[in-house]
């Protein structure tokens, strides 16, 4: 199993045994306030949960990885990186926190960490984070990390019957 210590958290690979926490952050409304799924169903979180391993089981050579994130051994968040095209070592950075350790930049130290183990462990060339415009936490998150603006899609989402913009920003190794 995967681990990567940083200063103040840890990032582990997931478990079986991460279900009950990670239905609880995925089935806040707050974690869901900038996702194309507002309330995603039991079924769905399920679905995206076994994804993950099925993907490490399939393509043990790093076709997606998902960690928790865990401060003084308590989940706090989960990171996750999956690979959108091979060829191009292009990998997409997911992540999700509980709201009550959002603005220690818990996050952002998470995110240092996740950089170093895609550019050195998995050889990445291009990491990618698609992130709706009004999603302001996770925008100022990307660019505090050092990823650049490459787009801009204006009215490309639709959840609730409205319109949102999204960005797409990228780092190179
Ligand atoms: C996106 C998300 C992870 C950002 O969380 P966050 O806590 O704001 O992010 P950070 O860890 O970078 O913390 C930054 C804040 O901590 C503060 N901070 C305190 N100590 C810090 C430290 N040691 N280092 C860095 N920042 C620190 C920063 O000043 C900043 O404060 P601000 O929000 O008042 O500007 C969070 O909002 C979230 O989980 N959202 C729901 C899921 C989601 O939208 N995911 C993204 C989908 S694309």
């Amino acid at each position: 199993m995967t681990e990567i210590q940083l200063e103040r958290i840890k990032l582990r690979q997931i478990t079986q045994e991460d279900w009950d926490f990670l239905l609880m952050l995925e089935s806040r409304p707050e974690s869901n306030e900038f996702q194309n799924i507002r309330e995603p169903d039991e079924d769905y979180l399920r679905l995206r949960f076994e994804y993950f391993f099925d993907c490490a089981e399939h393509f043990p050579e790093g076709g997606c990885i998902r960690f928790i994130v865990e401060k003084e051994g308590e989940p706090i968040g989960d990171v996750s990186l999956v690979c959108t095209y091979s060829d191009t070592r292009e990998w997409e950075l997911g992540f999700s926190f509980l709201r009550e350790h959002w603005g220690n930049g818990y996050a952002a130290e998470a995110v240092e960490g996740i950089k170093e183990y895609a550019f050195r462990t998995l050889n990445a060339h291009r990491l990618v984070m698609n992130i709706l415009y009004d999603n302001k936490k996770a925008i100022a998150l990307a660019e505090r990390a050092g990823f650049t603006k490459e787009a801009h899609f204006r009215k490309s989402s639709l959840i609730d019957e409205k319109w949102h913009d999204e960005t797409v920003y990228a780092l190179l190794s």
